[in-house]
């Protein structure tokens, strides 16, 4: 199964993702995250987007579709996966359609924006093993420390709340067009991202659930 979740920043994608691909024992895929490992890893293509990350800019397609196309071939991958964070533009989405051929659905998360910035400024992640959690909605059991990995938490340098409304207005121009382009292929499912964790996964379940039987 090949799956796409959009949604505006802090939307709940990787949330979301992390609790899909363990029901559906597919790979979880984000391209954020394939470009904060070579932040971290200070790479050559990391030290190269560091401040187009940290601004809230979208970092070029033939960049993050080299990562996406090297994560793809990983044996992980084979009984299918769920891309968070691409196709983030039209020009994204039909190179897509060149690397993985035809998605099974795609996803999008809706969320209003004064919603998003409460969530990002609460968000803590662990940079060793992914989980996200929210200090208020998805605290971990011990304050500030991972639950998985016992690893210190961090506060994205992303999510700042002027980097936030950037990063939502990028949301608007570039990635908005490409829930029509889904729509208009007939692959969209949408849901309501602003209820309880577990049951926007369940609604979530259900809808991908009902729409592989039809
Ligand atoms: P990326 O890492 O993809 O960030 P994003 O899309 O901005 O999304 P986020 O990870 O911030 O949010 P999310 O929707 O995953 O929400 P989450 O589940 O964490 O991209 C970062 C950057 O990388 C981009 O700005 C760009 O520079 C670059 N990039 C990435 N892909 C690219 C591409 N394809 N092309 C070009 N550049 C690219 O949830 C947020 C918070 O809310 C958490 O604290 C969570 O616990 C909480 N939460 C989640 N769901 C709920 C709920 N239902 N109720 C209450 N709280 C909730």
């Amino acid at each position: 199964m090949k799956l796409v979740l959009i949604g505006s920043p802090g939307a709940g994608k990787g949330t979301q993702a992390k609790v899909l691909s363990k029901s559906l024992a597919i790979a979880h895929i984000s391209t954020g995250d394939l470009l904060r490992n070579e932040m971290n890893l200070k790479t050559e293509i990391g030290l190269k987007i560091t401040d187009m990350m940290n601004n809230g800019e979208l970092v070029p397609t033939e960049i993050v579709c080299e990562l996406l196309v090297k994560r793809i071939k990983e044996k992980d991958c084979g009984n299918g996966y769920i891309l968070d964070g691409f196709p983030r533009n039209v020009e994204q989405a039909e190179m897509l359609e060149d690397i993985t051929g035809s998605l099974d659905r795609v996803v999008y998360i809706n969320v209003a924006d004064d919603i998003i910035v409460e969530r990002m400024s609460g968000r803590r992640s662990c940079q060793t093993c992914g989980q996200m959690y929210h200090v208020k909605y998805n605290s971990p059991m011990i304050d500030g420390i991972c639950d998985n990995c016992n690893t210190v938490l961090i506060q994205r340098p992303d999510d700042s709340e002027e980097t936030v409304k950037h990063r939502l207005s990028v949301f608007r121009t570039a990635t908005a067009p490409v829930i029509s382009y889904y729509k208009d292929k007939g692959l969209l499912l949408e849901v309501d991202g602003t209820g309880a964790i577990n049951e926007i996964s369940n609604q979530m379940l259900n809808l991908l659930g009902a729409a592989v039987e039809n």
